[in-house]
């Protein structure tokens, strides 16, 4: 079987570090693997606009620099087709299709939805479309026979959702739709990048990035405020690594080669830990190293990206031509579901011909 990726992101803000780590990272080298056939990675505007659709100019705004984002980060068209949810109309439709097969109950279980509901404040009156994106959700995925969706610990309830549509469409009309697997981020510290204030999940309301698109001395200003250990006070204090974030970020960020070029006193982020906890290793160093790091990755995003933003009309072009082909994959996709939901009426020859014998008294 065909070994396809499909995910994608909300555009509702600029790419962070913490999408970096939790997926972007990740897609560009499954992307320069060569293992997969197709790559399709998406701009989810639509499902955006089921919470935004009061803001449909924040939507519109933020397609252009997630869409830089990603091309800085190394996803490449040539590779990757790179498209815009909203132009598939097909998705839509699979969507309409696939919601007869979900109940409203197991769509209120999905943890997911239910954080979310209570972070905006919905518990009294829940928007239709925001309560049914996962099933919308389910058509992104498997409109493109994704085979791997890679994404964080929250989407997991969602790719769950998938594979319950899938298994029971195939079981009741036909084997069409196909199972997709999750690939999760490879350690604790990329699956939950917290914000430089220590807090919670680094994300936009709560004021706590970096971006990937911030400049260097912004990264540096950033990353010298960052929340470390409020008890180690005296460099000589022994530090607690627990809620440290600038070892999360270390975690997140640092190999051994680091070590030799940047603080070549230490082998490995095991020996610095050591060292911090047994006390004697005051913050500034370390968040010099981390910064060293950081800038380290962040550098060559930042050139490609200024070379992205000369030529803005290009990007657009390549969303467009993302979108163009990737909705001839929806288009085929759509056409064998509704050939297995017996919907198919104008293009079934055996049908029209069986109807005409039934009248003909053949
Ligand atoms: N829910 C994802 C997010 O919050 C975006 C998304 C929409 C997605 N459709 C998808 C992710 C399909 C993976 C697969 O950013």
């Amino acid at each position: 079987m065909a070994k396809i990726i499909l995910t994608g992101d909300r555009p509702t803000g600029r790419l962070h570090v913490g999408h970096y780590v939790g997926s972007l990272r990740r897609r560009v080298e499954l992307q320069n693997s060569g293992e997969f056939d197709k790559i399709f990675i998406m701009i989810a505007d639509a499902q955006a606009l089921t919470d935004n659709f009061d803001n449909p100019e924040k939507v519109r705004q933020n397609i252009i620099e997630v869409a830089l984002d990603y091309l800085s980060a190394g996803l490449d068209p040539a590779k990757s087709t790179l498209f815009v949810q909203s132009q598939i109309s097909e998705l839509t439709e699979l969507t309409f299709f696939y919601a007869n097969l979900v109940t409203v109950s197991r769509l209120q279980r999905n943890p997911t939805v239910k954080s979310e509901i209570k972070m905006r404040n919905f518990e009294t009156s829940i928007p239709v479309g925001f309560f049914t994106y996962p099933i919308s959700q389910a058509a992104d995925i498997t409109a493109f026979k994704a085979t791997v969706v890679p994404a964080g610990e929250d989407q997991l309830p969602m790719i769950e959702q998938t594979r319950e549509i899938v298994r029971k469409f195939n079981s009741i009309y036909d084997e069409v739709l196909v199972e997709p697997d999750v690939l999760l981020p490879e350690n604790e510290a990329c699956m939950r990048l917290p914000g430089i204030d220590g807090k919670q999940k680094m994300s936009k309301s709560l004021g706590n990035c970096i971006y990937l698109s911030d400049t260097e001395s912004d990264v540096k200003k950033k990353i010298m405020s960052m929340y470390t250990d409020p008890t180690h006070i005296q460099i000589s204090d022994p530090g607690h690594l627990e809620g440290n974030c600038v070892f999360t970020y270390l975690d997140a960020f640092s190999k051994p080669e680091h070590f030799e070029e940047y603080l070549p006193e230490y082998h490995n982020l095991d020996e610095l830990k050591e060292h911090y906890t047994r006390g004697g290793l005051g913050d500034v160093k370390i968040k010099k190293f981390l910064n060293n790091v950081i800038q380290e990755e962040l550098a060559p995003i930042r050139a490609r990206r200024a070379e992205f933003e000369k030529d803005i009309p290009a990007v657009y072009e390549i969303l467009k031509k993302g979108s163009d082909a990737a909705r001839e994959v929806a288009a085929q996709t759509l056409s064998e579901v509704k050939q297995a939901m017996k919907i198919n009426y104008f293009d079934d020859e055996e049908l029209i011909r069986v109807q005409s014998e039934k009248y003909q008294g053949v």
